[in-house]
């Protein structure tokens, strides 16, 4: 999604802002571009594709001034191109503004703008943002006022920054998603991520929703839309936050499908009196809804089973974009499970309960997120830093955390999942096979994944990685709804992965393998027993059938990986994709 960074402050700018972009990166973008405000006025260069193709557009180091802004740019309302990437500006170009979200009302605006004599460039929802705020600061010339003038205007998502020519200080606002001032010792940050500024200062404001900020040099301010001036508690940002590098890795995805080991690790030895006390509080309500996005809904769907199994709990599980009012009551906890914790659908997902009298806890990775923020208690992944779109380690992370939740309510004991590092690492070791596998299925166009019981959300997670990072069409189901209509889709050749540790259902699913093999299926066993039913075999090790999972899921990362290294695509940034979807 789009990442805002500005700055305002003693040293040169422009490398300032390049460097917090190319950090952003991985929130996933089509377009990038600056402003920089030198002494021949804003001087504004943007790119469609990569970050490095602004340096094809100008010289940047030619480029210097102490007060800028950056964007890198999801398409949402207009084509990729390079009229809507932003920045965008004023009619005489001497006001910039780089915006996140969705502007609801951005046509009205736009007509009544265009009638009194506003020129648009771009087809943007955004750029309704900086005739509006354009007009209000020709009316009073100040820009507080301005900025309040022109939030109050705007319906729908945003966090923008906007810089003037003839001014030295930035102004911003947040209003559904996320805008943090980042207050460092040369000079003052605003960004929609903290990776935009970590490497300068760890302090940090982070701004709620419908508040404005007026950032200089060495001072700031900050206001709710009515003007009024709000306190702000300074959080020093934790080393979780620190620069991700690939190391000797080709890509950020498979140093984190290899890091799972350590990352389980760090799950298991956290903190455990939070753990304590966030069982306690799930306990508190009569009725227990999940809710998650993408990979994280996969997990709320791995939750539901290891609830009912162990702590005999039953719960809902809700996908955010889906989540109502009328899924919760005033008796309900609701578990918000997000990686970045500001995917805008778990946090609507959020707001509604809240609305609702509902008690909120999360599991999130990015601590002091918003859904972190928002909620009434709120546990770390602590998996450190995840790069990749596609989820892999925060995905066996909120299992292993869900597992210990579950096992602490209902038994008081989760000891069996000490030896779920040491057997993600073995499983590791099958990679060089499973990149050989691939090998087999390079013309496939669409991929099955079938599993029964609890392994049914780790086959909707291994299609669900094998669209992102391939583009290859796969469907996970539950292996007795095959007959119900997904059989008709199998001739000749036609992959199939089968998840099919030895424990209850591992004879009917192998039932079912059968009945594809008849049909022509080409099957991936994923067991802990071989079979000659199986064309081509990936082992696992056996361990609980509750923490099995955990494990199955990391030959299918695997499995999409190389099949996306194999046919040209780039794992870490998939197109149209986004790390952190801000918007609804
Ligand atoms: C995006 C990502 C997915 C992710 C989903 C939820 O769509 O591309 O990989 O699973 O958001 O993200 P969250 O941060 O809320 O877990």
């Amino acid at each position: 999604m789009c990442g805002i960074i500005g700055f305002i402050g003693d040293e040169n700018v422009t490398p300032i802002i390049v460097k917090g972009l190319r950090r952003m990166e991985y929130r996933g973008y089509d377009s990038a571009g600056l402003s920089i405000r030198t002494n021949e006025g804003l001087r504004v260069i943007k790119s469609v594709g990569k970050i490095n193709d602004l340096a094809n557009v100008e010289d940047l180091n030619a480029i210097s001034g102490y007060t800028g802004i950056g964007h890198t740019r999801w398409a949402t309302h207009g084509k990729v191109n390079l009229e809507n990437a932003h920045p965008l500006s004023s009619c005489a170009g001497e006001m910039s503004v780089v915006h996140n979200g969705i502007i609801s009302n951005f046509q009205t605006l736009k007509k009544e703008l265009e009638k009194e004599g506003h020129t648009f460039r771009s087809s943007t929802d955004s750029e309704v943002i900086i005739h509006l705020f354009e007009k209000y600061f020709k009316i009073g010339n100040d820009i507080k006022d301005a900025v309040l003038k022109t939030v109050n205007r705007l319906e729908g998502s945003f966090a923008f920054a906007i810089m003037l020519r003839d001014g030295e200080d930035i102004v911003g606002a947040r209003c559904g998603t996320p805008l943090i001032l980042g207050l460092g010792n040369n000079g003052n940050f605003l960004t929609s991520d903290i990776l935009g500024f970590i490497e300068y200062t760890d302090k940090a404001i982070f701004l709620e929703n419908k508040e404005i900020v007026v950032l200089g040099k060495h001072h700031f301010e900050i206001s709710d839309f009515e003007g009024n001036l709000v306190a702000k508690e300074v959080t020093q940002v934790a080393w979780e936050f620190g620069t991700p590098t690939k190391e000797k890795y080709s890509h950020f995805t498979l140093k984190e499908i290899l890091e799972q080991p350590l990352a389980l690790e760090r799950v298991i030895s956290q903190d455990q009196k939070p753990i304590d006390l966030f069982c306690k509080k799930l306990k508190t309500r009569a009725k227990v809804v999940i809710t998650g996005s993408g990979t994280s809904y996969h997990a709320g769907l791995y939750a539901k089973y290891v609830m009912r199994e162990t702590a005999k709990i039953s719960c809902d599980v809700v996908v955010s974009s889906e989540f109502k009012s009328q899924d919760v009551d005033h008796d309900t906890s609701v578990l918000v499970l997000s990686q970045s914790g500001e995917t805008a659908d778990a946090l609507r997902a959020t707001q509604i309960a809240k609305d609702a009298g509902c008690q909120v806890l999360s599991i999130v990775n990015v601590v002091g997120s918003s859904l972190a923020r928002e909620s009434d208690i709120s546990l770390p992944l602590n998996c450190g830093p995840e790069v990749g779109v596609a989820a892999t380690k925060s995905f066996t992370s909120q299992l292993a955390l869900i597992y210990i939740i579950a096992s602490r309510i209902g038994i008081g004991d989760d000891s069996l999942i000490t030896s779920i590092p040491q057997k993600v690492e073995s499983i590791l070791g099958e990679a060089e096979r499973i990149k050989k596998l691939v090998n087999g299925y390079t013309e496939a166009r669409d991929f099955y994944y079938i599993a029964r019981s609890i392994h049914i959300p780790i086959a909707l997670e291994g299609a669900l990685k094998m669209k992102e990072l391939s583009y290859v069409h796969a469907e996970g189901m539950a292996a007795g709804e095959l007959k119900h209509g997904p059989l008709a889709l199998i001739t000749q050749g036609t992959p199939v992965v089968v998840i099919n540790p030895t424990d209850d259902s591992y004879q009917e699913t192998l039932d079912n393998v059968v009945e594809l093999k008849a049909r022509g299926a080409k099957v991936i066993g994923i067991s802990t027993v071989s079979h000659e039913v199986y064309d081509d075999f990936i082992p696992i090790p056996k361990v609980h059938p509750l923490l099995s999972p955990i494990i199955e899921v990391v030959p299918l990362q695997l499995l999409a990986y190389y099949a996306a290294v194999k046919m040209g695509q780039d794992p870490d940034y998939p197109r149209n994709l986004a790390k952190s979807v801000t918007v609804n």
